[in-house]
């Protein structure tokens, strides 16, 4: 059974004398599964899947999935069109989903040859007044929406996001004023679901809207697709939201006359579980009732426990058969919240020790900052034969400096 990624004693160790920690490991065995396993899992025939880049933006990442089979990109900012054009990606295989562009980012996107995703009524307005008569997709709010914590929710219509069902008229009053064609329409009802009942609604509702365009030739489904934060966690079934997919496929494709192409934008499922943080435990100590672990590594470099209370296995690399005690896991940063995990059951940990902080891959080293002016980990993959490739290194003091733009 395939798991999420876990170093082996003898991996972690290399990876620690080598490259230092803490360190991003990413094995591309688990990245090409993932692609793999979501292709083969969606079996509509027309179906393409975007990788929203946002979740992890290492362009080693990027290729390696590529490689693998990846069609598309899913971009939210200027640069990250940049990155996907020269990672080798056609303006056709990029679409800009970006959560209230400026002018200047429609047109940019516009002259990169881009599909852009609308989500205002603004948007549209404006990009019709730059761009008229060209090709778009708008971005509908699904009126609910779900994820693994509420800051994860992108749908309900008080979101930010997207737009409105109650303002489509408006949106197709502007379409036409435009001479716009719309060629999609897409949603995303939240990040880290396990189930599709949301999903399967918004999907619904979509179909339902598609029939005012006569133009559409896909829907855009988004991404959200839950993965794994524990061992041996049962894996999202992927098949019933494709079973849930393709009877309101098979009808709209029926009333359009051609088969509706179906767009996904998984991020994290494509990138998380393949990929481990590893540190190091510097600081044993005890204050009140409370035993603490510190690591050399913080929130500044994996955000996610402290600002969404997301759980991440963490496993005693070096000591896996110490007798368990129950501690909190710190970081090294200078915040109250800068914690990894509360009450966890850890083999004995000892100063010096490996510890692994699991599905760490999405929206770990995309999400991190030089808080406290300590630089990002390095980025390794573990790649065939296990051999180790640097595809990130760590900046020293001169190189963080300069390259935040500052003179030193
Ligand atoms: N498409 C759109 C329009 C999105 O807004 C997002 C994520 C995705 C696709 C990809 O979602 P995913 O498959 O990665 O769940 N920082 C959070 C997740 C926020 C995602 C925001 N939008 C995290 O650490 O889990």
């Amino acid at each position: 059974m395939d798991n999420i990624f876990v170093p082996s004693i003898k991996i972690a160790k290399k990876v620690e004398q080598e490259f230092g920690a803490p360190v991003y490991l990413t094995n591309v065995e688990t990245l090409k599964n993932r692609i793999q396993k979501m292709q083969k899992n969606f079996s509509w025939e027309n179906t393409k899947i975007f990788y929203a880049l946002k979740a992890n933006y290492n362009p080693e990442i990027l290729k390696t999935l590529k490689n693998a089979g990846l069609y598309g990109v899913d971009a939210v900012s200027p640069f990250e069109i940049e990155l996907a054009k020269r990672s080798g990606f056609l303006p056709s295989q990029i679409i800009f989903t970006a959560s209230n562009p400026s002018s200047e980012e429609l047109e940019f996107a516009h002259k990169n040859g881009v599909l852009l995703n609308l989500g205002s009524l603004s948007e549209i307005e404006r990009f019709g007044r730059l761009f008229p008569s060209t090709k778009v997709s708008l971005r509908i709010n699904p009126e609910s929406g779900t994820g693994e914590d509420k800051k994860m929710n992108t749908g309900g219509k008080d979101s930010k996001f997207g737009i409105n069902v109650s303002q489509i008229q408006k949106a197709k009053e502007l379409i036409d004023k435009y001479k716009l064609v719309l060629v999609g329409l897409h949603f995303h009802v939240g990040s880290g679901f396990y189930e599709a009942q949301v999903f399967k609604k918004a999907l619904e509702d979509n179909a339902k809207i598609a029939l005012l365009f006569e133009n559409l030739e896909f829907i855009d489904v988004g991404g959200g697709y839950g993965v794994r934060y524990k061992l041996n966690e049962k894996e999202i079934d992927l098949k019933r939201f494709s079973v849930e997919v393709t009877p309101i496929l098979e009808k709209l494709s029926k009333e359009f006359g051609k088969t509706i192409e179906l767009r996904l934008e998984p991020g994290k499922f494509l990138v998380a579980e393949s990929t481990v943080l590893l540190a190091k435990i510097t600081t044993i100590k005890t204050n009140g009732d409370k035993k603490y672990v510190g690591l050399n590594t913080g929130l500044n470099h994996l955000i996610r426990p402290s600002y969404y209370g997301s759980y991440h296995e963490i496993i005693n690399i070096s000591n896996p058969k110490g007798k368990k005690q129950k501690v909190d896991i710190v970081g090294n940063i200078c915040e109250s919240g800068d914690v990894f995990g509360r009450e966890r059951e850890l083999p004995e940990p000892r100063e010096g020790d490996l510890v692994a902080i699991c599905t760490a891959g999405g929206y770990g080293a995309s999400m991190g900052s030089n808080y406290n002016l300590r630089p990002l980990p390095a980025e390794v993959l573990l790649e065939k034969n296990n051999e180790l490739k640097l595809v990130r290194k760590r900046l020293n003091f001169e190189e963080l400096l300069n390259g935040l733009g500052y003179k030193i």
